[in-house]
């Protein structure tokens, strides 16, 4: 035993409505769900202040899914630090591989964006690394991971870098139905992990909390989460159903 308390994070991405959030919060507070697990909701922007309110004297976190690295300015359509922080998030995710692809997100961004959170907030970062299926199929994984986890941390001081929680999201495992083998999965969170270790020390990657994400479901939550170097799951598609996600925690 790691003795690393296991986060599950839901991923809504861009979907479910203000009232749809009420819904799914209504039903999930119903379902009783272990308390040994963190659980988080990482949802839209607009849906955040209802889910605050709906889990108001609960465990269960709030986040966002994206955040501007800077912390004010002309910068149209963007959210940033003082906002979220003025809504009480818990978390913020950066890096996601669907930013990366399609909103231009680089390392450097990504980089920003940690340094800011952990100096600016104590909001906690789950910072999404992974490789490509071409980058995997051509032996390129571990070197894609490693340089994402290099860069994203880079002028970061480890008493800051223990409070990321790092997700492995292989991109080809995303919304695809295709998980990673827990082998596959446990195997790349051990080398982050070592990575980690390499660019502070044991303890802080002893300590670090490391997820997998990627077509994570009721069904292969357990075997995942037995793995000794995962210690959480950021959950896409099926964390948009209380009665799913509740399967996924008390797995
Ligand atoms: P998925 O998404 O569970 O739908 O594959 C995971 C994620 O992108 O965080």
């Amino acid at each position: 035993m790691s003795g690393r308390k296991i986060f599950a994070a839901g991923n809504w991405k861009m979907n479910k409505t203000i009232a749809e959030a009420e819904v799914f919060a209504e039903k999930f507070r119903s379902i009783p769900v272990r308390d040994d697990v963190r659980v988080g909701f990482m949802v839209p922007f607009p849906q955040i202040p209802a889910m605050i309110r709906a889990f108001a004297g609960t465990p269960v976190e709030i986040g966002a899914q994206n955040v501007h690295q800077e912390l004010s300015g002309a910068y149209t359509g963007e959210v940033s630090l003082p906002m979220l922080k003025e809504l009480g998030v818990n978390c913020c995710i950066i890096g996601h591989s669907e930013r990366r692809a399609y909103f231009n997100e680089t390392d450097d961004t990504v980089n920003q964006k940690l340094r800011l959170l952990l100096k600016e907030s104590d909001i906690t970062p789950i910072l999404c690394v992974g490789e490509k299926l071409d980058e995997r199929e051509e032996g390129k994984a571990r070197t894609i991971v490693s340089d994402q986890i290099e860069h994203d941390f880079e002028d970061i001081p480890k008493d800051l870098a223990v409070r990321t929680v790092v997700a492995y999201e292989p991109v080809w495992a995303i919304g695809t139905g295709k998980t990673a083998t827990a082998e596959q999965a446990e195997e790349m969170c051990a080398y982050i992990r070592t990575q980690i270790g390499a660019l502070y020390d044991k303890a802080t990657a002893d300590a670090v909390t490391i997820q997998y994400g990627g077509s994570v479901k009721s069904g292969n939550a357990a075997e995942i989460l037995g793995q000794e170097n995962i210690d959480g799951v950021l959950v896409g598609g099926a964390s948009l159903d209380p009665e799913e996600f509740a399967k996924i925690i008390n797995r």
